[in-house]
C-alpha cells in the first residue's frame, strides 16, 4: 500500500503538470481526490489494514492528500493569474472608449439661454408665465377689449373654462407690473400657441421672448440702445437697425424694428428679398392703459416693450427653412445642434 500511494502521488503530480485550463484542472481534481477518486478509494481501504501498519500508512496517505490538494490550489491560482495577464495584454488602453450617446440642447433653448445672458448682464430679470392664461392678461389688460378687432390678429385656442393658451408673451407684462411695480426691467421667454393652418413658416406652437423696461423718462432711444446690445450679443457684431411704424393695441407709438441683413450686409439678397433689411421685432412704448392696468401711474412712468420672435431668430441664425422641424422631435434634425 505504501508503494501504491507513492506511485499514485507521482502519477497525479505528473498529470497535474500538464493542466492547461480550469476545465482540465477540475477533471483531475475529480479523478484523484473526488468522492470516487483514486486517492479516496485507497483511503477507504485503510480500515482493512493491520493495526501496526495503520499509523504509518495513515500518515503517508494524509501527506499525499495534502500534497495533491496544495498542488491543485497552486495550479488554480496560477491559471487565474495567467487569465488576468492575458486580459491586460488583450486590452489596448490607448484606444478611445466607446462613445456614450448624450442629449443636447434644443436650438431654441440654446438661443434663449444666449439672450437671457445678454439681458441679465443689462440688469433684466428673467420671468416665465403660465401657458394657460386668463383672457384678462392675454387681452383685456393689454388694451384689447372683447370687441376689439385686434383679437382677430391672433387666432386663439380657447379652453372651455374661458381661458386661453397664451397667444403671446405680452401676457406677462401686466402680471410683472402687478408683482414688481416700477422701475422694472424684465424679459419673459415663453411658448405661444395660435390656431393656425401650419406650413413652412407657421406652426401652432412657437416661442417668443418679450422684453419690458419701465422707469421714469424711458424713450425710444432706450429701446434702440437695448436692441443694439442684444444684436451684438446674438450675432457678435454691431448691427444697423431701422424703425417702421406698426400698430399694436398695447403700445403707443408702435414700431417694427428691422435689422440690416446679416447675409448680404444690406446690399440685397434672396434672404432679405433684395431689400437689405430683415424684420426682427415689433415694439413700442407701453400704452398708458397697460401701465394703469399694472397699477402704475402713466404720468410718472413710461416704458418700452418688445416681442422678439424667438423661433424666427433661431431659424435665421441656423438657416432652418421649415418651422415644423423645431417641434417635430426628429432626432436627425436635432442631432445637428
Ligand atoms: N405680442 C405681439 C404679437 O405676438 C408682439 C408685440 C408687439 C410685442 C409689440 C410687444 C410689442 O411687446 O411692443 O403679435
Amino acid at each position: 500500500m505504501d508503494k501504491e500511494l507513492k506511485q499514485l502521488k507521482k502519477r497525479a503530480l505528473e498529470e497535474f503538470e500538464k493542466i492547461k485550463n480550469n476545465k482540465e484542472l477540475e477533471e483531475l481534481r475529480v479523478k484523484y481526490v473526488g468522492r470516487n477518486g483514486e486517492l479516496t478509494k485507497v483511503l477507504k481501504q485503510l480500515k482493512d489494514l493491520a493495526v501496526e501498519e495503520k499509523p504509518k500508512i495513515g500518515k503517508l496517505a494524509n501527506e499525499v492528500k495534502v500534497a495533491l490538494a496544495e498542488k491543485l490550489d497552486d495550479l488554480s491560482s496560477q491559471l487565474t493569474k495567467n487569465a488576468r495577464g492575458s486580459i491586460v495584454q488583450a486590452t489596448d488602453l490607448t484606444l478611445p472608449g466607446a462613445s456614450v450617446k448624450t442629449g443636447s440642447l434644443h436650438p431654441n433653448t440654446i438661443i434663449q439661454y444666449e439672450l437671457e445672458d445678454v439681458f441679465k448682464s443689462l440688469g433684466f430679470q428673467v420671468l416665465e408665465g403660465p401657458d394657460i392664461e386668463s383672457e384678462y392678461y392675454n387681452f383685456e389688460a393689454l388694451n384689447i377689449p372683447a370687441d376689439h378687432p385686434a383679437r382677430d390678429m391672433q387666432d386663439t385656442f380657447w379652453l372651455t373654462s374661458g381661458e386661453v393658451l397664451k397667444t403671446h408673451t405680452s401676457a406677462m407684462q401686466v402680471r410683472a407690473m402687478e408683482k414688481y411695480g416700477a422701475p422694472l426691467k424684465a424679459i419673459f421667454p415663453g411658448r405661444c400657441f395660435r390656431y393656425e393652418a401650419t406650413d413652412a413658416s407657421h406652426d401652432t406652437t412657437f416661442y417668443q421672448l418679450e422684453g419690458l423696461m419701465i422707469d421714469q423718462d424711458i424713450s425710444i432711444a432706450n429701446l434702440i440702445a437695448v436692441m443694439k446690445e442684444l444684436m451684438k450679443g446674438v450675432f457678435g457684431k454691431e448691427v444697423k437697425v431701422r424703425q417702421r411704424p406698426g400698430y399694436f393695441p398695447f403700445v403707443e407709438p408702435g414700431f417694427e424694428l428691422d435689422i440690416n441683413c446679416l447675409i448680404c450686409g444690406g446690399k440685397g439678397c434672396s434672404v432679405c428679398k433684395q431689400t437689405g433689411w430683415l424684420e426682427l421685432l415689433p415694439c413700442g412704448l407701453v400704452h398708458p392703459n397697460v401701465l394703469k392696468a399694472g397699477g402704475l401711474d402713466p404720468a410718472k412712468y413710461s416704458g418700452f416693450a418688445f416681442g422678439l420672435g424667438l423661433t424666427r431668430l433661431v431659424m435665421m441664425k441656423y438657416g432652418i427653412d421649415d418651422i415644423r422641424l423645431l417641434q417635430s422631435g426628429d432626432l436627425r434634425f436635432l442631432k445637428q445642434f
